[in-house]
């Protein structure tokens, strides 16, 4: 009788163990299956959305990398900037799809300062770097067989070439124009930021295959033979963009404790996280021809902040394209004086980063070769580099000066938000 009992009470516990493991592999398919919506290559998975029964907490954990994979950023001074683990540049349909996905997935900010590895993988790349030099290719070998208004002043054309595409022309009232236009375009190659137009430099010349079909256009305009203009892809169907809340002279600034952070939609999110590379980027180049400017203008103009930024564009699909940057390096540099407590205050307003560009900053910090870093890189992409010329050993010393101004900024954010 007592190994009849013993024997059915085995038999019963083995019926509740076999159905544990069958419920707990079931929860595991699922998870799983997920899992695989949400880092598998099909697009059609991404634009079925995720499923309902799963928590936030659940999307969170299945997000989360092993801390190992991570990049690391604690230590700003970090070996490796310019290894990224990450592929910034991968499918732009799976990142639209799930931008528009309701669910938020986790805390839009990571280590205290850093918009988080979720965000990221959601930023929309308008400008990748094969992209941008398939354009520049073309650019350079294509004609011109139009140039009309529609890129602003007099002074840039909007060029159409053969086959039917355009870009901006701009003939620089002076060389600094040009030259401010073109090192702040592949500082942003330095800095991983994309969101400029691709940009290559074009030596005008009325007998040129190039120039040839415009040359009476370019008399008209009073364009000289001979001067070096800059070509940036044209874009269709952009918009103004009216400056953040946050961002605002009255704004709290954009900072990791930003209660309303949490309460973002992702759209609005991605665009804030380009706004911080946008701050950087202007402030590093001291351009104040767009957020700075407009700080400027509300002494006499209240009303300033409500309107588009200046030399600030959106695609349909969310990317920040960031035009006009003739002010940046040469210009700013030269009239520093009169705009530097504008940068700084809207640098200061600014304590959540991009990982990579930081990164790329606390390298440029700690060689203290940007001057060398973007000789090189516009020397090697750029065969008119050297009639166009390169920044003075003055302003390339203003701006190691404003790379290692803008790595303290960091770690002063770093100190403040470590808690967090
Ligand atoms: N790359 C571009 N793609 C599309 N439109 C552009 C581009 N560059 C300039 N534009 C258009 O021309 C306008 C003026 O351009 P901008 O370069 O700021 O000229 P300006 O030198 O006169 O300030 C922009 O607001 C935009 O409408
Ligand atoms: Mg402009």
């Amino acid at each position: 009788m007592r190994a009849l009992s013993a024997n059915l009470f085995a038999l019963l516990l083995l019926c509740a163990l076999s159905s544990v493991f069958y419920v707990w592999s079931a929860l595991e398919n699922r998870l799983e299956r997920h899992k695989r919506r949400f880092s598998g290559p099909s697009q059609e998975s991404f634009q079925q959305g995720p499923s309902e029964d799963l928590s936030a907490k659940t999307f969170r954990a299945l997000l989360a990398v092993p801390a190992a994979q991570r990049q690391n950023v604690q230590n700003l001074s970090y070996p490796s900037a310019f290894v990224g683990t990450r592929d910034y540049h991968v499918n732009g349909n799976k990142r639209s799809a799930q931008r528009e996905a309701p669910v938020k997935l986790g805390s839009p900010v990571d280590d205290g300062i850093f918009w988080s590895d979720w965000l990221e993988d959601l930023l929309p790349v308008r400008f990748t770097e094969g992209y941008a030099e398939a354009w520049r290719n073309k650019a350079r070998t294509s004609a011109v067989i139009k140039l009309e208004p529609g890129c602003g002043r007099v002074s840039n054309q909007l060029a159409t070439f053969a086959d039917g595409t355009k870009a901006c022309v701009r003939y620089g009232i002076n060389a600094d124009q040009v030259q401010g236009e073109t090192l702040t375009y592949y500082l942003a190659g330095l800095l991983g930021i994309t969101n400029l137009p691709p940009l290559i430099l074009s030596q005008l010349n009325g007998d040129s295959a190039q120039w040839a079909a415009v040359r009476t256009r370019m008399s008209h305009l009073q364009w000289s033979d001979g001067a070096v203009v800059s070509l940036t892809e044209w874009i269709s169907n952009l918009t103004g963009v009216v400056t953040p809340a946050p961002l605002r002279q009255q704004g709290v600034g954009l900072n990791p404790a930003l209660k309303r952070l949490e309460n973002q939609t992702t759209a609005e999110l991605l665009e804030l996280m380009q706004w911080s590379d946008l701050i950087v980027f202007d402030y590093l180049t001291a351009n104040f021809d767009r957020l700075v400017s407009n700080l400027f203008s509300l002494q006499w103009d209240p009303h300033v902040m409500e309107r588009d930024t200046n030399n600030l564009l959106r695609t349909p699909r969310g990317d920040l394209v960031f035009i006009d940057n003739e002010a940046g390096l040469v210009h700013g540099f030269r009239v520093l004086n009169l705009w530097e407590k504008y940068h700084h205050s809207v640098l200061s307003s600014v304590c959540v980063f991009r990982k990579r560009t930081t990164q790329r900053v606390a390298e440029l910090h700690r060689r203290r070769d940007s001057r060398w870093r973007l000789l090189e890189l516009y020397r090697d992409s750029e065969p008119l580099s050297r009639e166009l010329g390169f920044l003075s050993d003055e302003h390339a010393a203003v701006l190691q000066d404003r790379i290692d101004r803008l790595y303290k900024h960091i770690l002063h954010c770093k100190g403040k938000y470590r808690q967090m």
